[in-house]
């Protein structure tokens, strides 16, 4: 099969490109993406010189581009990644996440109609039901009630592909998984910034009270998920994907710092997010039942791997978080601190 990976250079992308490659040797796997702060060539090193592997640096909004891409390499399906990620960015300027996130989403969605794909795999993501209380878990058919920016332009992305299946009669799936973790991810994100600010002896900012719930899971298993969701997923379903790992914030941080042997004098309490998320936890049991699917890791197994992968990847998240990203987050971390 032929596929179109949009993102591919980004943290989940490039793993899932790799993943395929590993996982479907027979796959051509073309990477449209356009190379943001957040993705970097870089992260596919090891898949140079791939005849199976393609790499196309440019905009999932321009419908030129697409159209040559899909006929050139003839197309059969998509996996959908390529977005702006990062709440905290959505909240400082919303404008990229809408362009990228909502009218790119459409630009790709009409290119896959008029090439009368096979399928449009839209990766979505949990953060479209809104926060939980103390108790429950998001099923697929929870209402969507997204919080900040960048999960409103998810949310449209998500109904504008269902939209497409029950008018058109496309095929598409959508799925929906819990927050990653593992090796790439730009360090702007909680558990990669915990790790790289801990190595330095540089302060950890928890947000708020440090109790908001994240449910985690190993980036690898949210790949093979994908796979499964492409391959055997009914068309015109949800799919929720989670592990089943539900922790506090400042759990994970504290954790980092024992498995690191670095002092918990080093979390700093900054203000918190604005409409900071209380609560996720996915209810899995869909893909379970349905697909098959099940994780192979443990939190506890993926994260001390992944402190691993980052204590031996210091170059890589130094050149990546380099130059503007280090104005960024020294800018972000001292308003919060003076608002805290
Ligand atoms: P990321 O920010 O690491 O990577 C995004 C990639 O998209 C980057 O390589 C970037 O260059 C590319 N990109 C951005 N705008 C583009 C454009 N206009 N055209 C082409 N390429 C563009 O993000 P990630 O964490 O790997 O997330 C990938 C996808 O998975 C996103 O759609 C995100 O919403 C979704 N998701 C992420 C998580 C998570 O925990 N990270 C969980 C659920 C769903
Ligand atoms: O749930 C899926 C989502 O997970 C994805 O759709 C997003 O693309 C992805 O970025 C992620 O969103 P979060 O906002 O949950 O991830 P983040 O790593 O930014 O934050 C995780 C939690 O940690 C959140 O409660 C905010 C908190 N946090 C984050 C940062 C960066 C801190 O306390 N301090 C920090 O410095």
């Amino acid at each position: 099969m032929n596929v179109l990976v949009t993102g591919g250079c980004g943290f989940i992308g490039s793993n899932l490109v790799r993943y395929l490659r590993r996982e479907r040797p027979s796959w051509k796997v073309v990477n449209l993406d356009k190379l943001t702060y957040a993705g970097n060539l870089e992260n596919l090193q090891d898949l140079e010189g791939d005849p199976n592997h393609v790499f196309v640096k440019g905009d999932i909004g321009n419908r030129e581009l697409l159209d040559l891409i899909i006929r050139q390499h003839g197309i059969e399906a998509i996996f959908h990644l390529a977005a702006e990620s990062h709440v905290d960015r959505s909240i400082l300027g919303p404008e990229v996440f809408i362009q990228t996130n909502v009218l790119g989403t459409h630009v790709l969605l009409e290119a896959a109609r008029a090439h009368q794909l096979k399928r449009f795999l839209m990766v979505s993501t949990d953060e479209v039901y809104g926060s939980l209380g103390p108790t429950g878990a998001f099923t697929e058919s929870s209402p969507l009630r997204p919080s900040s920016p960048y999960s409103a332009s998810k949310t449209s992305a998500d109904l504008v592909t269902l939209a497409y299946h029950h008018t058109f009669g496309m095929d598409v799936v959508v799925t929906r998984c819990s927050n990653n973790y593992g090796p790439y991810q730009f360090p702007e994100k909680l558990i990669p910034l915990m790790i790289a600010n801990a190595l330095d002896d540089k302060p950890l900012p928890v947000y708020g009270d440090g109790g908001n719930v994240r449910d985690w899971l190993h980036v690898e298993d949210h790949c093979a998920a994908l796979v499964l969701a492409m391959e055997k997923g009914k068309s015109g379903e949800v799919y929720n994907i989670g592990g089943g790992a539900e922790r506090k914030n400042i759990e994970i941080v504290k954790a980092i710092l024992a498995m690191l042997g670095k002092p918990e004098s080093l979390i700093r309490f900054v203000q918190d997010r604005p409409g900071h998320d209380r609560r996720y936890a996915i209810d899995p049991s869909k893909i379970r039942s349905e697909l098959g699917w099940k994780q192979a890791r443990t939190f506890e197994d993926g994260l001390s791997q992944t402190i691993k992968w980052y204590v031996d990847h210091r170059s890589w998240w130094e050149r990546v978080t380099s130059g503007a990203y280090r104005q960024y987050f020294e800018t972000q971390y001292a308003n919060r601190l003076k608002a805290a």
